[in-house]
This record gives C-alpha cells, sequence and structure tokens, in this order.
C-alpha cells in the first residue's frame, strides 16, 4: 500500500530502533508543511525539542526562524525535521549506529514530501545526505544533485550562536538559497 503522513507518523511514533529511545522526553517527527518543496533537516533534537516535541524550539531555532525570515520564508513554506529523531545524551553528535537506524523515517519523509530543495543544517546533515566526507568549513553553499534534488548544507545555527564570525558567509549562503528557490521552484514565492 502506498505510504501516507498518517501511516509514517504512525510507524515511527513509538520507535526503539536504538539507545535513544530510553531517555527521550517526546520523539522529534518533524514540522512544516507537508507538501513544502523545500526540505530543511538539522541534527537531532537538543532539550527543548526534546520537551517539546517540535524541531528548533530552542535558541538554535529561533536563529533559524530568524534566517529564514531573511529570504522571505517561515514554517509554513518548508519542512524541518532532523537525521536522528530523538535527543542524543547531553547533545553529543548522534552515533553512526544511531543514525543508520532512523534512517528510514528520514527517507519516508523525503519520498512522501518529495522536495526540489534539500537544505542541510550543519556538518552530521551534510555528511549524512550529500557526502560522508562532507567538509562544512569548505562546502558550505555549494549545490550539488542527489538523486534529482538540488541539495546544500549551511552552517547549523548552534554554530552560528557560539561563533559570529560564521554569520556573513551563511548570509551569502542564503541568498544563494533564495536564488535557487526562485530558479527551481518560484511558486513557493508566488503566493505572498
Ligand atoms: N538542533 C538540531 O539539529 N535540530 C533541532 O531540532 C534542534 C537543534
Amino acid at each position: 500500500m502506498a505510504d501516507s503522513w498518517q501511516q509514517l507518523k504512525a510507524d515511527c511514533a513509538g520507535c526503539t530502533r536504538c539507545a535513544l529511545h530510553e531517555q527521550r522526553h517526546n520523539l522529534v517527527f518533524g514540522v512544516g508543511n507537508e507538501h513544502a518543496r523545500v526540505l530543511l533537516v538539522g541534527e537531532g533534537p537538543g532539550e527543548q525539542e526534546d520537551l517539546q516535541g517540535e524541531p528548533f524550539v530552542g535558541p538554535a531555532g529561533k536563529l533559524l526562524d530568524d534566517m529564514l525570515e531573511m529570504i522571505d520564508l517561515d514554517r509554513t513554506k518548508v519542512y524541518i525535521a532532523n537525521i536522528v529523531k530523538c535527543r542524543p545524551p547531553r547533545n553529543r553528535d548522534p552515533l553512526f549506529v544511531e543514525q543508520e537506524s532512523c534512517a528510514e523515517w528520514l527517507r519516508r519523509q523525503i519520498a512522501l514530501l518529495d522536495p526540489a530543495i534539500i537544505i542541510c543544517l550543519g556538518r552530521i546533515a551534510a555528511m549524512a545526505l550529500i557526502r560522508e566526507n562532507f567538509r562544512i568549513t569548505r562546502e558550505h553553499g555549494a549545490w550539488y544533485t542527489i538523486n534529482g534534488r538540488a541539495c546544500t548544507a549551511i552552517y547549523h545555527p548552534s554554530a552560528l550562536l557560539r561563533d559570529l564570525s560564521k554569520r556573513p558567509e551563511t548570509f551569502e549562503d542564503l541568498r544563494g538559497i533564495r536564488q535557487q528557490i526562485r530558479a527551481i521552484c518560484p511558486e513557493v514565492y508566488a503566493n505572498g
């Protein structure tokens, strides 16, 4: 039978595929427009996300909202998900085995959404979705075609909170993203 968002959410809801489920308060499935042409993928939930069950609702999320606003986007126009759906302890990088265990959920989200553009937020998402040896410092803002989709990576908002010197480069990357959206899926900007 064809997959659906409802089916996927039900399948994912009680996931116990890796040890991260043991300490979670909430699984963080994803949020946004289920018909979006643009998908943003972060790394994994932090403390606030774990408590609230929604991606990017802590300080990094506030900055992400500002970044979206800079290019005339908001959460109603995009979909936001993470590589892993449960918070890694003390916000450590998700282990490869945890990413692998969780991969089916994002794979099915991508298949249902069928986005034209995927934006990786940070190194972990870029290594999982673009190339295993992706170097965020050298390759942020560059565009790759992966399975027919235009993909790029920018610095993770948490990195931009820690290191203000990365912000001008990220502003350029955001401008590049707006250009690509206008070229590939102008309908994103068509209705206001
Ligand atoms: N950082 C992420 O990568 N994802 C979130 O949902 C929150 C913070």
